[in-house]
Order: structure tokens, then sequence, then C-alpha cells
């Protein structure tokens, strides 16, 4: 069976692999201010006029950037959904200020009801995160934020494109931010963006964000990199002999050779930080990202199509593939079983690799405490943690993959 791997440079297509090979060998057009500016400046026009954008090097560096422009300080605390990446909670920790966990509701995004229950005197703003690309209810959000005089920021990290009640996800929030990381709706390997219309805003992190260094040419190479190798490690991913793959074999030791960087630094993991966030996007990333924001639309009403089918073809099915959502882009489409760490296992000996986001409350936290989590405090995300399966939806793929898919979990359940 033709290969399935969600999370493998899931959007990287041939001539993104010579934009990168191309910009690898002009290094003089690695730290390029105007290939930034351009990219901010088609961003930012893509949400209308009054918008300007502000380009780093990961969402999570413009997340750190946005509560420092918001004055969030020690003692301070944010309201965040659970069932989410550690890479939002820690730029909150980063602050000195603390993350307030709220609950989801059944599309897995923030539940109102939950929020308006956990806010109190010390919360300061509010982080909307639209899961799997499915828009939370951010009006009703904001309203309750506005109710308790707190900020709202959007993040739109797997969102991008996507829209609640006919408008753009991005446009909400006072502020908002987007990810261009490698398993994003749009790719850079690394990179983020900042959004807003409030020029009180804008001017501060402007500040904030021209003030920052560059990323060191050696992190900017191994990004470039990235697309290229995995160019031969995904062709070669399943080729081998049970667990061991030439593909997993070239991946293991460029990681170990640190030729490849991975999504998350290991230290990240206990909440802390590393030097690198947060950086300015280099030139070169911003070409790469350009180049890939011009295929937005496309890779979004591919996503779509995808999710069509899937709700199709599972229908008599036990998996229950989420529907009705207007605006949702899907950039992987969640399914609550039980057994989906088994269903993985099965997928994967058929070369169908499928995501398990999100595997715990906050992935990938060694120690939820450390974050500050508490057990108990979000019954719900605790529920669905590790009972996510993530059926895929990236843009390379057919509509034959997604028939294999099907049939695979088809085959899964009729074992049962
Ligand atoms: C929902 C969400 N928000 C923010 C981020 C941070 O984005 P980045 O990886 O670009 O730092 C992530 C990253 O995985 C994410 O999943």
């Amino acid at each position: 069976m033709k290969p399935v791997v969600i999370s493998i440079s899931p959007n990287t297509e041939k001539d993104d692999i010579l934009l990168s090979l191309r910009v690898l060998l002009s290094p003089w057009k690695w730290f390029d201010e105007k290939a930034v500016s351009d990219f901010e400046n088609k961003f930012a026009s893509y949400f209308g006029k009054n918008y300007k954008a502000l380009a780093v090097n990961s969402g999570r560096s413009a997340e750190f950037l946005i509560l420092k422009a918001m004055d969030i300080r020690k003692g301070d605390f944010v309201a965040i959904q659970a069932l989410t990446c550690i890479a939002v909670s820690n730029p909150i920790l980063w602050n000195d200020a603390l993350p307030l966990y709220v609950d989801v509701d059944d599309s897995y995004n923030m539940d109102v009801g939950d929020l308006e229950k956990k806010l109190n005197g010390d919360v300061r703003c509010v982080i909307v995160q639209h899961s799997f690309g499915v828009p939370a209810k951010v009006e009703e959000i904001a309203r309750v934020a506005k109710k308790h005089n707190i900020s709202v920021i959007e993040d739109c990290a797997v969102s991008m494109g996507g829209k609640y009640n006919g408008k753009k996800l991005g446009t909400f929030g006072d502020i908002s931010f987007f990810s261009f990381g490698r398993d994003k709706v749009i790719s850079s390997v690394f990179g983020g963006m900042i959004l807003t219309s409030n020029q009180n805003y804008y001017k501060k992190l402007r500040l904030l964000r021209d003030n920052l260094a560059e990323p060191p040419k050696s992190w900017v190479i191994r990004q470039l990199l990235h697309p290229i190798l995995f160019s031969f490690i995904k062709p070669s991913y399943f080729l081998g002999f049970r667990k061991y793959s030439i593909g997993k074999m070239l991946l293991f030791v460029s990681q170990k050779l640190r030729i490849l960087d991975k999504a998350v630094y290991e230290k990240e993991k206990r909440g802390k930080k590393p030097e690198l966030f947060p950086s300015k996007m280099p030139g070169a990333l911003a070409v790469l990202a350009l180049h890939q924001f011009n295929k937005l639309d496309k890779f979004n009403k591919r996503r779509i199509g995808f999710h069509n089918s899937y709700l199709k073809m599972l229908e008599g099915t036990n998996f229950r593939c989420p529907s009705g959502v207007e605006g949702a882009i899907w950039l992987r489409v969640p399914i609550h079983e039980l057994k989906s760490k088994e269903i993985i296992e099965f997928a994967k000996r058929q070369n169908i690799l499928l995501g398990d986001w999100y595997n715990k409350v906050v992935t990938p936290a060694l120690d939820l405490e450390v974050i500050g989590y508490r057990k108990g405090s979000c019954p719900a995300a605790e529920m669905y943690a590790g009972c996510l399966l993530n059926l895929p939806t990236y843009p390379l793929m057919e509509n034959s993959d997604v028939e294999n898919v099907v049939s695979v979990l088809k085959l899964w359940e009729s074992t049962k």
C-alpha cells in the first residue's frame, strides 16, 4: 500500500524542495530583510487593509512577544485551553506568568462555560486556539472576555484560512498569531507571524521584534536542509525490514548529528526556554513561507475535500467523523476513539501514519505539574487525551490515499 504520512513534511511539494535548494545555495539571501517585509505585506493584505503583520521564527516566539506587548508579568494568569501543545503553555511561563487551563467542548476547542466559571481577577488575557483547523466559538469567548475586561489573543497556528461566521480567523482577537511549522497549514519548517489592526500594539510589537537577534546561520542551514533531506527520507520511510527502514535510519542519524532539528527541543518539554526563541524570521525562511502562502487556498480546498470524502466513506462505521462545521479547514480530522493507540499501531503496519494530537492534555510535556496543569481541572480534556485519532488531509495526498486510510480503519473494525 502506498505510504500515507501525516506528519512527515506534509506540505512540501517539488517546487518547495527546489526553492530550498536555491536559497541554500544563495547565502547572501539568508538574512534579507526585504524578503521578510514582502512576506509580511502580502500576509497582512490577505486579512484586510487595516492589518499589519510581523514575522518571527516561530509561533511560540510570536506568542511570547504578544504577551510582552500586553505587559503580562509575574503573578498574572493567561487562560488557554487544555488539549494543546506545550509551545502554547511555555511562552506564558517564559514571561513568568502562569497558564490557567480551561476545559474543552466536543469540538476540542475552549468550553465557553468553563472559561466563564474559571475567570478571576488575576487572569489578564485569554488565548483562543482553533484546534485541528476547526473554529472555536471565538465571538462568544470575546464577549466573555469583554465582560471581564481582559484581552483576546487568537492562536491560529493550526487554522490559517479558516472562518467563523464568514469572517477570517485571526480577525476576532486584539492580536493573533500563526505558525509555519513543518506540519502546520503552510510550512517554512519553522516560522511564525503576529497580526493586529491595533496601532498601539503594532508599534510596541514592532519595537520588540526589531530588537530581536537573527537566528544563527547554522540553524538557518538546518531548516533549509529539512525539505531537501525529507525528499529522501519520505519515500524510504517504510522501505526496510520491520521497524528498521532506510528512511527512519536517515532521520535518526540526521537528528543525532544535528543536521535536522526536532519541532520541539528537549528542554521545552520541561518548560524551559531555548535561546533561539524569540528570534527574527530570517529572509531564507520568509522566501519559503511566502511561496507556500501563495498555495494557502489551494491547500485548504484539498483538505476540505478530503474531509468530505472521509465523511461519506466512514458512514455506517463506528468511526464518528465530525461534520457540519462552517469555516473549518480540517488540518486533520479528529475522531474520538478509545482504542486510538491500538489503531495507530495497526495502521502503521500497513504503511499509514495517523496522527495522535493530543495524546496528553498538554503535549509533549514531561511533567504536567511543571507547566501549571492541575490534574482533574479539565475532565473533558483528560477524557479525550490519548483517545483521539487524527486522519490525514495533507495537500500532497490523493483520493486513493483517503480510500486506503478508510479501508485500513474498516479492516481494523472487522477484526474486532
Ligand atoms: C495550537 C498551537 N499553537 C501554537 C503553536 C506554536 O507554534 P510553533 O511551533 O510555530 O512555535 C503550536 C505548535 O505546535 C500549536 O500546535
